[in-house]
């Protein structure tokens, strides 16, 4: 287990996610709140009442809840590998439309199309096989259904160099900007727009109605 994983699977590394780790390194990664990417997320999502909404590693819980006030009489479900960080989603993130599923984003226990927003936010990077992971999210996305992402890139030059090496030691792969809206746009979605913002990239698309 590398280094990223066994931090993800810390109690106290869970205790303090949402609390401090959240806020501080993606607030230094991106010079954006945990707030905006919230709004973010709800805007790039595009909920509407009655959404089923899927938050893949969702970790403490931190956007499931808010994305389950934002659908009406739907509900969101976050899943996750680790069982602190589902603790936690339990204890800190509970609600009336919530529920939390301990799995594998590479094999999400989901039916094709069973979602209408699909998103997975500061993950993508701690996963091994990720394209596998993005084409599972495309999987249970509903015809019409949108999908959003937050992960790394490889920034230009030598701070490229450094977070590739830097990252790959510590188990977290940076991506090329290209990677994320090639694989959606082969998948057939469309809208895909993409944000960059310090060291991370924002990628949201959309299922065609079929
Ligand atoms: C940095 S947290 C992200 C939490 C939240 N989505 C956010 O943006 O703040 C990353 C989460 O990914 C989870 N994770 C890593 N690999 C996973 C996998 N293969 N399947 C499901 N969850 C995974 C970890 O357990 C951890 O909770």
């Amino acid at each position: 287990m590398n280094l990223a994983r066994r931090t993800m699977n810390n109690p106290a590394f869970a205790l303090l996610y949402e609390r401090a780790w959240r806020p501080t390194s993606f607030w230094l990664a991106t010079g954006r709140t945990m707030t905006a990417d919230r709004r973010y997320a709800v805007r790039a999502l595009r909920l509407r009442p009655g959404d089923r909404v899927l938050d893949i590693a969702c970790g403490p819980g931190n956007f499931t809840h808010h994305l389950s006030a934002h659908v009406g009489s739907g509900y969101a479900v976050g899943i996750d590998f680790s069982v602190p960080m589902l603790r936690r989603a339990v204890v800190d993130n509970a609600g009336s439309r919530v529920g939390y599923v301990r799995g594998d984003a590479r094999r999400l226990p989901f039916a094709d199309g069973s979602f209408d927003a699909v998103c997975c936010f500061g993950a993508l990077y701690l996963i091994p096989d990720p394209l596998l992971a993005a084409a599972e999210m495309i999987r249970v996305l509903a015809p019409g259904g949108r999908i959003a992402i937050s992960t790394s890139h490889t920034p230009e030059g030598v701070l490229g160099q450094v977070s590739r090496l830097v990252g790959g030691a510590g188990g977290l792969r940076v991506f090329d900007l290209d990677t994320f809206p090639k694989l959606l746009a082969e998948h057939g979605l469309t809208d895909i727009d993409q944000q960059v913002h310090g060291l991370m990239q924002y990628v949201g698309a959309t299922r065609a109605h079929e």
